[in-house]
């Protein structure tokens, strides 16, 4: 496996794309919202002037930060007036479309930047399985459909591009991937917190039963990539190292490191469930019975969330118009072989609310 291959996730696709495409993840987000508010509503923060310091980990670029950012803003200036400074760190991987995300949240209008003078938005372009900001600097996180990203591949996986549908010796690679990732990303975020300070997570996750709602997506890119290789778009080598990092969890997997004492460096969890969500493209749908335009919806979500990350397996992936022939490939034959498997789904995710003790 060349380094390439053992490469963690890649940032969504960029130029407004992933906002343009990520209506699923904002009706997730979405079910966060009142523990973001309860988590403002509840951090100790001392008297004084210093600015409150929010960060959001792994904005992309920004849209869905806007609402869950703005409720938390919309309770702290309850709490502590217009003039105490607010400061809100966007964090992603170096790669993310930044350049996007400060636009947003310079001229949207669900900014909670647009009218306060004193909310001081900024972004922090590195992993999350690094330290971000000062010990001790951070009062209220959030994090959504972010944290589920692996920091590297550990383990090859012939047949499959979709990490959590290993089997064998590879499933437990990934397992125990997962398990270090989540601990690192909680042990960072405790350090990062105050005393009295709050994160809230969200993250994908599988039904009930194990099963996972884009399986379907990822049936068809498999499919498509066979086709791929068949017409020489792309090599087996180049496929055999297309895998999508993503591992969404239950809540027994999030609340795992913090045992029986309900402790786990220094966060301890106050809330969590697992939620599903509506199919707000399936309801689309039902609006217009545009099935095209229903394969199209799925087919671009996929493509500006988890193509991107197949595309650095490519072997000139450096090269943009490599990569952008390759995304619409991709998204082209995953788009014609949804048509005649297009159903309603029914996504899940884990919410979890910590507070730093
Ligand atoms: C699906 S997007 C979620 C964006 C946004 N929070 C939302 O709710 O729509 C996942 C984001 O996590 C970021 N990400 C993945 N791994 C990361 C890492 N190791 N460090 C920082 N960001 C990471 C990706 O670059 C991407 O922007």
């Amino acid at each position: 496996m060349s380094n390439a291959h053992m490469r963690g996730a890649a940032p969504m696709e960029g130029r407004g794309a992933y906002n343009a495409n990520s209506a699923l993840q904002a009706a997730g987000g979405a079910v966060g919202v009142p523990l973001m508010e309860a988590a403002a509503a509840s951090i100790a923060i001392d008297e004084g002037d210093r600015p409150v310091v929010c960060a959001d980990y792994g904005s992309s670029e920004g849209r869905n930060s806007l609402v869950p950012l703005g409720a938390a803003v919309r309770v702290l200036r309850r709490r502590f007036g217009p003039e105490r400074a607010i400061i809100v760190a966007h964090t992603d991987l170096p790669g993310n479309d930044f350049s996007t995300l400060f636009e947003v949240v310079d001229s949207s209008a669900e900014s909670y930047a647009r009218d306060d003078k004193n909310v001081f938005p900024s972004a922090i372009g590195r992993s999350f399985f690094l330290p971000l900001l000062p010990p001790g600097h951070v009062d209220l996180g959030w994090s959504s459909y972010a944290a589920q990203w692996l920091s590297r591949n550990p383990a090859t996986l012939p047949g499959h591009i979709f990490a959590r549908a290993s089997k064998g010796e590879a499933a437990s690679a990934f397992a125990r991937q997962a398990k270090t990732d989540w601990e690192t990303f909680l042990s960072l975020r405790a350090k990062e917190l105050r005393r009295g300070g709050r994160l809230v997570v969200i993250m994908p996750a599988p039904d009930e039963a194990g099963l996972h709602p884009s399986a379907v997506l990822f049936d068809c890119a498999e499919d498509a990539l066979q086709e791929m290789i068949a017409g020489g778009a792309i090599t087996a080598h180049e496929r055999e190292g297309m895998i999508i990092l993503s591992y969404p969890r239950l809540p027994a997997e999030l609340l795992a490191p913090f045992g029986p004492e309900g402790q786990f460096a220094g966060l301890k969890p106050n809330h969590c469930a697992h939620v599903p969500l509506g199919d707000v493209a399936w309801t689309q749908y039902e609006h217009d019975r545009d099935t095209a335009a229903l394969a199209a919806r799925r087919a671009a979500f996929f493509r500006a969330t988890f193509a991107p990350s197949l595309a650095r397996a490519l072997d000139r992936a450096s090269e943009e118009r490599t990569n952008i022939a390759f995304l619409t490939r991709l998204e082209a034959g995953v788009r014609r072989r949804l048509l005649d498997r297009l159903s309603p789904t029914v996504n899940f995710v884990t919410t979890l609310l910590l507070e730093k003790t």
